[in-house]
């Protein structure tokens, strides 16, 4: 009871703190972060106790009365960035509505463009491998999704202009899912989430604290497939994202 009027008044001071400031800046256009004051005890319990956990929260939003489906549509008729320019479709994401973990990878390729779906590929595929071998799949209890949902030509990293123009869709997203977890793969999502420009080399092989929920970082399937080496820590990483999941009772 205590905690809830505390949260209620800290969203109310949120909220009060933006209209002065909507007040006094024009931010009509100006994308807000609503931070999501959790209160998940049985998570913080499990963060807070465990030395491997680093802290990093950030902002967090949520539209009145939103839905994945409206989320699919404003990113369909999207025009925010020069990416919509060379689309044939976009790729807002699959899989569970009450997923354990969000998956998020940088941005669609050929393959996703062309059907709509995220990671289709050859590196979909490992993936999918990936996330079985720790009981994890996108028709069950994962939703797989990307940092940018139109494809950037030639497959180039998205530029940060684009992420940031894309941000709000995936802030939706997540706001909506409310997934236990997050496994980010590849440098671009690591760095979006953990707002760092840190390697992926540093990132990897730790478990972050995203919003009071656990982030690991790891390689990209895509890079598993060009370079062999990097199977070991993938898989260790992996292994981590399970011992958090298995901490939490998922
Ligand atoms: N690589 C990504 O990062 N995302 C996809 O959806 C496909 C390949």
């Amino acid at each position: 009871m205590e905690e809830n009027t505390e949260k209620a008044g800290r969203v109310f001071l949120y909220e009060l703190i933006n209209f002065i400031e909507d007040s006094l800046v024009d931010s009509h256009n100006s994308y807000k972060a609503i931070p999501q004051f959790a209160d998940t005890p049985e998570l913080d319990t499990v963060l807070e106790q465990d030395p491997a956990v680093i802290q990093s929260n950030m902002g967090f939003m949520l539209p009145k009365d939103d839905s994945l489906e409206k989320i699919s549509s404003d990113i369909r008729s999207c025009r925010a960035c020069r990416l919509y320019a060379g689309r044939k479709n976009t790729v807002p994401g699959f899989g569970s509505i009450k997923p354990v973990v969000m998956v998020l990878g940088e941005a669609p390729g050929a393959e996703e463009d062309a059907s709509g779906l995220p990671f289709v590929g050859a590196a979909g595929k490992l993936l999918d491998k990936m996330l079985s071998a720790i009981g994890l799949s996108r028709e069950n209890n994962c939703f797989i999704g990307n940092i940018v949902k139109c494809r950037p030509p030639h497959n180039r990293d998205p530029a940060p202009d684009e992420q940031a123009a894309c941000m709000p869709f995936l802030e939706r997203q997540i706001a909506l899912l409310d997934p236990k977890a997050f496994l980010t793969i590849g440098r671009i999502p690591g760095q979006a989430l953990l707002n760092t420009k840190d390697s992926l080399g540093r990132l990897r092989g730790k478990v972050y604290d995203f919003r009071g929920k656990p982030l690991v970082a790891s390689y990209h399937p895509s890079a598993l497939l060009r370079d062999e080496s990097y199977k070991r820590p993938a898989w260790e990483d992996l292994k981590l994202l399970k011992s958090m999941l298995d901490k939490l009772g998922k």
